[in-house]
């Protein structure tokens, strides 16, 4: 091996990502006095919270009547009962204030004619515990991650976080179980860090770029949840993928829920609108998961548009232009350039494409990550949390709701900082760090720099790609699933074979595609075996062999290991918490599916 010198850091805290949910981490870290470094792979406002477009859920009740509570039973039932009801709690009570917050330190939010913050309507967000749709989303027109984003980079600059940009995160530092940093290659001069940090908060987003059609960034590849599964420490929930119903046809770029929320409706082939077959009464406005099933059924039917038959229109044509103008300026844009639409005039060509991942690294509602150890399931591993996309607290459940996932990443944002601010000592002294607390790290990536066998980085990724669009699509069988797990074990099994052709170290996209690759492919394994072993449908999790909800055997999240060297998965469970954080609200006991 050759060797590596690591330039040492130390910091109270580290931030990985810099993303929504990232930034205001680092943000609050800095705001309790900690000293904070904030480490991404991109420039902070490229972080992909960027492309977040219908809005951030809060009940302000700006458009009519709304309350947490309404907001906390949506959520619970998008979830499919298999959110913690203590952290969704948390989410939605938090949520109003998290959003002021924003506005304060100066996200442009849309006005209504009164100057307040706008409010839309999106999928399963309701009156009154279902009784009708509500105007819950708060809205930039529709590039509302945008102005978070900017805003969130600008306070944290401003709050003394120092950034560390275009390094990427390599390992996590593990000591007797304890978490005490995070390596990382700075991409442009090839230099090797380690920083060192009380707590190390882990912000790396989802892994959607394990799917070949995705509204994901080219980034979203999941760092930290491999960096945790290299650890020995569990995945949780990672069988439940989301499709967005309307990506753009061909080119899986989002085309936002806000559209629907404004008007817009689906119609297939004869011009009708399914929707009102499928969910009579949330129609274009149910939840994701229905509504991305419904579609692919009227594919499957021969109900298709397009010389194939292979997707679906959006509609917002029947939409008066200046809404469109003032409230979608962003999708106008996006379907005249990837479809070649005027969407005043014309359908847009759509199709459910993978759009956000509810497993990960398993937290609490503080944002600390947990592990099972032995017979304590919420086991918190020392100086480790993990916010955002990454995380899975499990606010979602199974499913998210639509403009559910900004809330996320700000209130836990916040709420990682809080609870940094109350265990971590400001300027408390590091331990030294010895050879073998990072030899590993420095082993894994000589090793891929140094590659040299017959299969590039770019075939592996793409098997992987199409096996994963395959077989964990939005309706699976046993088969499917069956097949899927055999064809992506011989693709992990083939990364042994990878070829990197650059040796260098300075701005090396071979190797860095090539970290990311293997990071992928080791989501992507215990994806598919988690699904394979959850023998019920809930959530985007919808099995033909086993179609309905089995609340008996399956209330309970799946926790997954993954083995690096022999490539096996390892299976076990922890409870949901069907219990609150108060007595505002009782358990939410599941229902039967209505929509
Ligand atoms: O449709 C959208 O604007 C996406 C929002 C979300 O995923 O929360």
């Amino acid at each position: 091996m050759a060797a590596y010198e690591l330039t040492q850091h130390t910091y109270d805290v580290v931030v990985v990502g810099a993303g929504g949910s990232g930034l205001r981490a680092a943000l609050g870290c800095a705001q309790a006095g900690l000293k904070t470094a904030c480490v991404s792979k991109v420039f902070p406002t490229r972080s992909h919270t960027v492309a977040a477009q219908g809005g951030i859920s809060a009940a302000l009740g700006n458009m009519g009547q709304d309350d947490w509570r309404w907001h906390m039973y949506d959520t619970v039932k998008g979830s499919d009962w298999l959110g913690d009801q203590d952290a969704i709690e948390y989410l939605t009570r938090n949520a109003p204030a998290a959003v002021y917050e924003l506005e304060h330190w100066g996200v442009p939010f849309s006005r209504t004619d009164e100057g307040k913050i706008y409010q839309r309507a999106f999928g399963g967000m309701t009156r009154n515990m279902g009784e009708g749709p509500v105007q819950r989303t708060c809205a930039a027109a529709d590039r509302t991650g945008h102005a978070i984003l900017h805003t969130l980079y600008g306070q944290s600059l401003n709050h003394a976080v120092s950034f560390f940009t275009e390094y990427m995160a390599l390992d996590l530092i593990m000591d007797e179980g304890e978490c005490r940093g995070v390596t990382a290659w700075k991409l442009d001069d090839g230099s090797l860090h380690a920083f060192r940090g009380h707590q190390t908060i882990l912000a790396t987003g989802g892994y959607g770029r394990a799917y070949f059609s995705c509204t994901s960034a080219h980034t979203c590849t999941g760092d930290g949840n491999a960096m945790v599964l290299r650890a020995g420490l569990p995945l949780q929930d990672m069988e439940f993928v989301q499709f967005h119903p309307t990506g753009i046809y061909g080119a899986g770029v989002l085309i936002t829920e806000g559209v629907r929320g404004e008007g817009g409706y689906l119609t297939n082939s004869e011009g009708e609108r399914f929707m009102e077959r499928y969910a009579p009464s949330a129609k274009d406005l149910a939840s994701r998961d229905v509504v991305s099933r419904s579609m692919t059924v009227e594919i499957n039917e021969g109900r298709g548009v397009g010389p194939g038959k292979d997707h679906i229109h959006l509609h917002l044509d029947h939409l008066d232009p200046a809404i469109i103008h003032d409230r979608l300026p962003g999708i106008s844009e996006s379907a005249a350039v990837f479809a070649g639409v005027d969407v005043t005039k014309q359908p847009i060509p759509v199709l459910p494409t993978v759009h956000y991942n509810m497993g990960g690294i398993p937290t609490n509602y503080h944002g600390e990550v947990l592990t099972k150890r032995g017979d304590d399931p919420d086991a918190v591993v020392p100086g480790l949390m993990a916010i955002g996309e990454a995380a899975c607290v499990s606010v979602h459940g199974a499913n998210r709701l639509g403009s559910n996932s900004l809330t996320d990443l700000v209130v836990f944002g916040r709420a990682a900082g809080l609870r940094a601010g109350e265990t971590v000592e400001a300027g408390k002294p590091h331990r030294d760090l010895e050879p073998r607390h990072t030899e590993a790290h420095l082993a894994r990536f000589d090793r891929l720099r140094h590659a040299s066998g017959s299969t590039s980085t770019a075939q592996l990724r793409l098997q992987m790609q199409k096996t994963m669009q395959t077989s964990c699509a939005v309706y699976r069988t046993g088969e499917l699933l069956e097949q899927g797990a055999v064809d992506i074990a011989r693709i992990h099994g083939g990364s042994s074979d990878v070829r990197v052709t650059d040796r260098g170290l300075i701005y090396n996209t071979d190797l860095a595609e090539t970290i990311e690759y293997d990071n992928l492919i080791a989501q992507a394994v215990v994806t598919v075996n988690s699904a394979v072993n959850r023998t019920e449908s809930r959530g985007a999790h919808a099995r033909e062999d086993f179609k309905d909800r089995d609340d008996v055997n399956w209330m309970k999240h799946t926790l997954a290991w993954f083995d690096e060297g022999t490539g096996q998965t390892r299976l076990d469970y922890r409870p949901v918490h069907t219990y609150t954080l108060s007595n505002d609200i009782a358990y939410i006991a599941p229902k039967a599916r209505v929509y």
